[in-house]
């Protein structure tokens, strides 16, 4: 069989409407506008309403990456939806998205925190280079607002809510997905998790009051991981092919904070430019950054056809993906 390449061949995104600005946050908890840009960058971040959940923006995101496909929704072999905020525990958001989208094809979820787009694009990649499947649709959507806890002023400043969708399909050789670097290191588990609601320690009234259904950090930690991880995975992953940071065009990060971000550019001698950033108006919006700061970037104009991009990505398990493409359109 001759050998088949991979690539993205349309993206699209997604985000709420209502915008939640710093100073909205400080009428919530003690905090300040000039804190939360200091310490992460971000300005505001988008708000789902009350009655929407992960497949509502998931299906946007999905339908304009088809429509800029020139795809119906039966041309979809394979669903991949990257999510920690599904609708509901159970069926997949995956299942919904693929019954409410019109497709006729398997679906699953995937549940890799902030990682999870990029370990989703890994394995697109995997079942198109197999031969198994012509097109899959990876999306990251997470509406992290919903598992914020509102009275932990470390946290809840963070997060925000979005979704991103690419369509990944054979391309010519020596385009697309070219290398992947894929990671967990479960020890570092404990510290970003959702401590009940889970079969070791289901939801009851009493870690209900304690909050303990929602997000809890220990951002020092998780920092320290995610500075050193981004840097070397995307070294490692460049080295596999031979390349350097010098070869990169565009570096598309796990938008969680700015000083994050700064450590990488730092460390890989790039200049700020070639790192798209969107963080300012859209926090952490965990497997939904990539793709929604990808599709930006794109429609910005900032990425042709030929270039190098990078998308590297690191958070809950603690987990990290780092991904090389050549760009294909
Ligand atoms: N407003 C004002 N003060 C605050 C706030 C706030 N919103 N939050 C914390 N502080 C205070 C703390 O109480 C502390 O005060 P103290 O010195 O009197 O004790 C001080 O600011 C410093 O707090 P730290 O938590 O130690 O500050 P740090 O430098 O670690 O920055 C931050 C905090 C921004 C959360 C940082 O740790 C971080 O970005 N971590 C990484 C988070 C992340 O990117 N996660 C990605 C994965 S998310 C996912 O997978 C869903």
């Amino acid at each position: 069989m001759d050998e088949r390449n991979a690539g993205i061949i349309a993206v699209g995104s997604a985000a709420p409407e209502k915008v939640l600005t710093n100073a909205d946050l400080e009428k919530i908890v003690d905090t300040t506008d000039e804190w939360i840009r200091t310490m992460t960058g971000i300005r505001e971040r988008r708000m789902a309403a009350d009655d929407e959940a992960a497949s509502d923006f998931a299906l946007k995101a999905a339908r304009l990456a088809l429509e800029r496909a020139g795809l119906g929704p039966t041309a979809i072999d394979l669903i991949i939806v990257a999510t920690i905020t599904g609708d509901v525990i159970i069926p997949a958001t995956a299942s919904i998205v693929q019954d409410a989208l019109g497709a006729k094809c398997p679906a699953f979820d995937l549940s890799a925190g902030c990682s999870g787009w990029v370990y989703g694009l890994a394995i697109a990649n995997g079942f198109i280079v197999s031969g198994m499947y012509e097109r899959v649709l990876v999306i990251g959507v997470d509406l992290l607002t919903k598992i914020t806890n509102w009275t932990d002023r470390s946290t809840c400043v963070l997060f925000g809510d979005g979704a991103g969708a690419g369509i990944v399909a054979p391309v010519e050789p020596g385009m697309g997905l070219l290398a992947f670097e894929l990671g967990s290191d479960g020890s570092g588990g404990p510290s970003l998790n959702i401590p009940a609601g889970g079969s070791r320690t289901p939801v009851t009234h009493a870690n209900l009051d304690a909050h303990a259904n929602k997000i809890f950090m220990e951002g020092r930690e998780v920092f320290k991981f995610a500075v050193k991880i981004q840097g070397e995975a995307t070294e490692r992953v460049l080295a596999s092919l031979g390349m350097t940071p010098a070869d990169v065009d565009l570096v598309v990060p796990h938008q969680a904070n700015m000083r994050i971000i700064d450590s990488a550019v730092n460390r890989l001698g790039l200049p700020p430019e070639k790192f798209f950033v969107n963080l300012d108006r859209y926090g952490n919006t965990s497997a939904a950054s990539i793709p929604l700061a990808l599709d930006e970037a794109i429609q910005a104009g900032k990425i042709k056809r030929g270039d190098i991009v990078v998308t590297v990505g690191f958070g809950a398990g603690l987990t990290w993906a780092a991904g090389v493409m050549k760009w294909v359109y």
